[in-house]
């Protein structure tokens, strides 16, 4: 067996359920979950049309790099939603079956595990990219998000010895937990930062079209390109209609940016053998084009988003995120208690699911950047989000009762 294998941690929702295991949740209640970030909102009919109309796709092998039509399709929609000059579709783009498996085979593409390879990651983080750096040969290093910084991670606090062995640096912005959008003078450091120690930038944007401000999500390409930076050099942005479609049963989504690492990618991904079904091309080309969902889709999330968190700021200390579909409360406001205790009591006596923060960080610098917090997906509809809402109000002020 691969001994690196055992450096993989047990994913969050295992350690949920060992935590939920001896629990019986008050039957009084219907189960609700705010656990899996998985989007609920239903699949567009255009799309599952789309995928219907195009079967006969089912009996053709597909290339790697995916059809030219695909790879024009993402471009036009970069160059709209980022205002970005024209991409070169044969070199800068190309689909790969949804963030997650893409995120994870970059990394075993430029790691150069023979350095000493160091991968920065952001904590809490989604636990693909510590995955991908132990199965790359290389070893994570966590740059926790400050809140104070707007759950930014903190790059100058990573000394220059570190830096010097990075070979790879993922972003998550929007940020899964924290919701939290990276600012132009963010990338503007990372920027240099990469400039200086040669490191290659993974810019996870799976979330970026369901957002809360006015102005919807700087995204990683856009940032190189309004910093001047021609070619996108050494950055690759992922993108995926998961959240943005409501299809995360399709498996679509793509990466872009600096074509030379694009290159090395597709000879990867040619070997892993990870091409996408020319069905799914079909509908995804159709889901790309579209907007009017998008937009509709959003205005679910930011009608459900400005209900649902009031109430619970009476209880909890929350905001509303800059995009995302999660909450990332503080859950001590009130009374004194971790997270796992907060979700295991919350389930046991209310039937909610939410899932410990301390479960999606790690220990690093002296903490668990996720202790104290709850991260609560708000992905049902917003009757049963607002009742999940009513329950933890009621929930955390039975709390504090019995502990004054
Ligand atoms: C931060 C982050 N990145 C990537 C993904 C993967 O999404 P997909 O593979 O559906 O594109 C997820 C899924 O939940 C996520 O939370």
């Amino acid at each position: 067996m691969n001994p690196l294998l055992k450096q993989l941690q047990p994913y969050p929702f295992e350690k949920l359920k060992q935590l939920f295991a001896a629990v019986t949740p008050n039957a009084a209640y219907r189960p609700i979950s705010l656990g899996i970030g998985e989007p609920k909102h239903p699949t567009p009919a255009f799309i599952q049309k789309a995928l219907a109309d195009n079967l006969d796709g089912l009996a053709v092998y597909p290339t790697t790099a995916g059809t030219d039509a695909l790879r024009a399709t993402i471009a036009g929609w970069l160059e709209r939603r980022y205002n970005l000059p024209k991409l070169n579709p044969a070199t800068q783009v190309l689909p790969v079956n949804g963030s997650r498996e893409a995120l994870f085979a970059l990394a075993q593409t430029v790691i150069d595990p023979s350095k000493q390879a160091l991968v920065v990651c952001p904590n809490p983080l989604y636990q693909i990219y510590e995955g991908a750096a132990y199965l790359a040969g290389a070893e994570p290093y966590f740059v926790n998000c400050d809140p104070a910084r707007n759950f930014a991670p903190d790059f100058a606090s990573i000394p220059a010895d570190v830096w010097a062995r990075v070979q790879l640096v993922y972003i998550c912005s929007p940020g899964n937990p924290a919701g939290a959008v990276l600012t132009l003078e963010d990338w503007a450091e990372l920027f240099a930062l990469s400039d200086r120690y040669g490191f290659v930038i993974a810019a996870d944007e799976c979330y970026s079209e369901i957002y809360f401000k006015a102005e919807a999500p700087l995204g990683g390409l856009e940032a190189a390109h309004k910093l001047g930076r021609t070619g996108y050099p050494r950055l690759i942005g992922f993108s995926s209609l998961s959240k943005r479609s409501n299809v995360p049963g399709m498996r679509s989504g793509f990466v872009a940016g600096d074509a030379e690492i694009i290159k090395s990618f597709l000879l990867y991904r040619t070997y892993h053998g990870s091409a996408m079904s020319p069905s799914v091309q079909s509908a995804s080309i159709a889901a790309w084009n579209d907007e009017q969902h998008v937009i509709e889709n959003r205005e679910k999330y930011v009608k459900k988003f400005n209900q649902v968190t009031p109430l619970l700021q009476e209880v909890l200390d929350v905001s509303l995120p800059d995009a995302g579909f999660y909450l990332w409360a503080r859950v001590d406001k009130l009374v004194n208690i971790s997270d796992v205790e907060f979700a295991k009591r919350l389930y046991a006596e209310y039937n909610v699911t939410v899932l410990p923060g301390s479960y999606l960080g790690r220990e690093a610098h002296g903490i668990n950047p996720g202790q104290n917090r709850v991260r609560m997906a708000l992905v049902a509809e917003v009757d049963e989000c607002l009742e999940a809402a009513q329950r933890i109000v009621e929930f955390a002020k039975k709390l504090a009762s019995t502990a004054a």
